[in-house]
């Protein structure tokens, strides 16, 4: 006689910026059904608190000076509990398919037969200029927006910049806040004026949002002004659009 073993499903949800109320119907849904719940490092207290009493709850991002787990403990961790039959949600900040490794984590499990489900989510661009009033397209000054990240390889900015040289393009740079410097200096390089609108957004999306403006030129000195949270840049005409509004409870600062 077969036993048949029943796996469970994992559902890769987006949470938004931070706040729930910047979570769709379906991911709170999601979170609020789990029995176990497996978030990163950008979620935040609020949506994790959705989760029900017996669900199961593991950070894997780093919190609290833990630190965080590796890609493949997380797959296998992932796998060991949709195999008890669990309904697993894999929790990220923003939207899984930005930057959120979903397509990684999909592939494993799928390789395996669990079924996998993405629900989106609100990403750090959307929410920054939705809370700074800037748009990420505007007619006749931004008609394509660029969702990159920045490192350097042996010192050097790594990949092709070749879009930043369009005037009308607005980039989305994640994870770019520690190469600033290096980043203005390739979108210079690349064809785009020292003087063009560029802002940062720490935290965006919740109230301890900050917004950091700048011009390429002055980026770097910028963001040194910024603290530890997680950081967004965004480049292009649209940002001289941007300015501190009464959600953020930040003071208006000057341009450049
Ligand atoms: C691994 S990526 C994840 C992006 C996420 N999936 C999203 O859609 O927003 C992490 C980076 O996203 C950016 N980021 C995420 N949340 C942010 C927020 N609330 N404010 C500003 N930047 C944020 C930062 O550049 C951070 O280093």
């Amino acid at each position: 006689m077969s036993v048949e073993i029943k796996l469970g499903k994992v559902l890769l949800v987006g949470a938004g910026p931070g706040p729930v109320d910047l979570m769709t119907v379906r991911a709170v849904r999601a979170v609020e059904s789990a029995q176990a719940l497996l978030y990163d490092a950008l979620c935040s207290e609020e949506a994790i608190a959705l989760a029900p009493a017996g669900c199961v709850r593991i950070q894997t991002g780093k919190r609290a000076g833990k630190p965080s787990m590796k890609q493949d403990e997380i797959n296998r961790l992932m796998l060991r509990l949709a195999r008890k039959g669990l309904k697993v949600v894999r929790l990220k900040g923003g939207d899984p398919s930005i930057f959120g490794r979903v397509g990684e984590e999909a592939a494993f499990l799928k390789g395996f037969g669990v079924e996998t489900e993405v629900v989106p989510g609100v990403t750090a661009a959307c929410a920054a200029a939705a809370q700074f009033g800037f748009p990420l397209t505007h007619r006749g000054e931004a008609r394509r927006v660029v969702f990159t990240t920045a490192r350097l390889e042996a010192g050097k900015l790594s990949g092709d910049w070749s879009a930043a040289a369009d005037p009308e393009a607005t980039l989305a740079v994640y994870m770019g806040g520690a190469v600033a410097g290096d980043l203005a200096r390739g979108m210079i390089e690349a064809g785009r004026p020292a003087d063009t609108p560029a802002v940062a957004i720490e935290k965006a999306g919740g109230a301890e949002a900050r917004l950091y403006p700048a011009t390429l030129a002055t980026l770097a000195e910028r963001i040194a002004e910024a603290g530890d949270g997680p950081l967004l840049i965004v480049v292009g005409e649209v940002a001289a659009f941007a300015t501190a509004n009464s959600m953020s409870q930040v003071e208006r600062r000057a341009f450049g």
